[in-house]
């Protein structure tokens, strides 16, 4: 039987359904609420209204829990390589071995990109953001692959989504190499999806590389490498209805292409409150520069009047820890030495870590470090600028945007994303 709230107004009463889900706390459906009582409902930054139905992602933020299609975090990244974390969201079921080998030879048979596309690039000013020209070249990839706009079928749903992961590191890698004013590389068939991005990245014009100077390994690109930034774009595959995806959903509901929707979503992800953190929490741990430096920034941070965060720490749904940011900080201790972390980066990010969670000020509003916090110094080692690590989150994260487009497209239920306002204006 449906359990029902009843909420009275005056000397009326209204009676509304109790939904419950598979897990998380109950929902409130007052979908009739206008109609009935002729008042909105007032919930700025979406903090207690569930925007739609979901089965792709669930997070108990008291817990610390995060799991993708029922499976824990922790078993994924630690037991799964990340394409199969990418077919298991978009499939609802991890694949058999024969699954995976064709869908990661599809992945590298589709990272290639237009011409017309490649020398888009060309026309971007050297010291553009990567995230602009990598928002802007995703929006320009629908002008290429027009006919996805009515895509429904199952089979081209999924050639739409397939593409669209695959092409997003080769054009991550031509942001990159715009910026140095070097030629790009085009995608090597041969090497795996993380492999194959490192290699877009480092390798010269002919596709000769040189190992990472600090890395111990003797390939040029070594298998810790590969399986640090693999558990990276795992540990950011998907997050449920968060500030990207959220837009990525908005964008849909209007029946807009799906690389708009995502190139939106890039957008979203771009400010420093949302992905753009893990680019400013190595600039601000460059800024602190000094252990001794760390209790003046903590002040700093706790003082209501200054503005400065603490990047890296906070987060809207998990008050006790996060659960990607614990795997990353085991990654961190594991590969300190054989991918020669930054050894100052670390001494002053640990330092902030053992101030902030014994400080009554972060303890109070449960502040704990975020993903943001620890993927910086792992991708510093692994050779990438800080500019480049929101596009880090962009690679991991499409899959998890396109996974959520596709769910939106099947709900019946869906509707134009089209909130209210209390208006105080004259
Ligand atoms: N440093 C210092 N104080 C903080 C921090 C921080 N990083 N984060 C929150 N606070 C304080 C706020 O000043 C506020 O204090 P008050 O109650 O005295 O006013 C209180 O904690 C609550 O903060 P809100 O901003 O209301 O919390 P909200 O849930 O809206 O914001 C957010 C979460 C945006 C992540 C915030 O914690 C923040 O700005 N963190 C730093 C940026 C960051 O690391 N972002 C990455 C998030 S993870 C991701 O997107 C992958």
């Amino acid at each position: 039987m449906t359990e029902n709230a009843t909420i009275k107004i005056g000397d009326k009463t209204y009676k509304y359904p109790i939904l419950e889900g598979t897990r998380g706390p109950k929902v409130l459906d007052i979908r009739t609420f206008y109609k009935d009582t002729g008042m909105f409902t007032y919930d700025p930054g979406f903090t207690s209204t569930a925007s739609c139905s979901s089965a792709i992602t669930f997070i108990n933020g008291e817990k610390g829990e995060l799991r993708y299609r029922g499976y824990p975090i922790e078993e994924l990244a630690t037991k799964y390589k990340y394409l199969e974390v990418c077919y298991l969201l978009i499939n609802d079921n991890l694949p058999s071995k024969e699954e995976f080998l064709e869908f990661d030879n599809e992945l590298r048979h589709r990272a290639f990109v237009d011409e017309g596309l490649r020398k888009l690039f060309d026309s971007f000013p050297r010291n553009a953001h990567p995230m602009a020209m990598l928002s802007s070249a995703v929006s320009a990839l629908s002008t290429f692959y027009f006919d996805h706009l009515n895509t429904t079928n199952e089979k081209s749903l999924r050639e739409m989504a397939a593409r669209i992961i695959a092409k997003i590191p080769t054009l991550s890698s031509f942001a990159y190499r715009r910026g140095l004013g070097i030629p790009i590389i085009y995608p090597d068939i041969d090497r795996y999806f993380t492999e194959n991005f490192l290699y877009m990245m480092r390798a010269y014009p002919g596709g000769k590389m040189h190992k990472q100077p600090g890395i111990r390994a003797s390939k040029d690109i070594s298998d810790i490498e590969i399986k640090a930034l693999d558990t990276i774009f795992t540990l950011h595959a998907d997050h449920e209805q968060n500030a990207s995806t959220t837009t990525v959903r908005t964008v849909a509901s209007t029946g807009a292409h799906p690389y708009a929707a995502i190139s939106a979503g890039i957008d979203a992800l771009w400010g420093r409150a949302h992905g753009g953190a893990n680019e400013s929490v190595v600039a601000q741990l460059e800024l602190i520069n000094d252990i001794k430096n760390v209790d003046k920034y903590i002040k700093k941070a706790k003082d209501p009047d200054d503005p400065f965060r603490l990047m890296g720490f906070g987060h809207r749904v998990y008050k006790n820890f996060d659960p990607r940011a614990r795997i990353l900080k085991n990654l961190q201790d594991q590969l300190k030495n054989e991918l020669g972390l930054d050894s100052k980066l670390l001494e002053i990010a640990h330092k902030i870590e053992e101030i902030a969670l014994n400080d009554e000020y972060f303890k109070k509003r449960k502040l704990y470090p975020n993903i943001d916090f620890y993927s910086g110094v792992i991708l510093t080692a692994l050779g990438i600028p800080k500019n480049m690590f929101t596009a880090i989150f962009v690679i991991g994260r499409t899959v998890g945007w396109i996974s959520q487009w596709m769910e939106f497209k099947k709900d019946k239920k869906a509707k134009i994303a089209r909130p209210r306002q209390l208006y105080i204006g004259p």
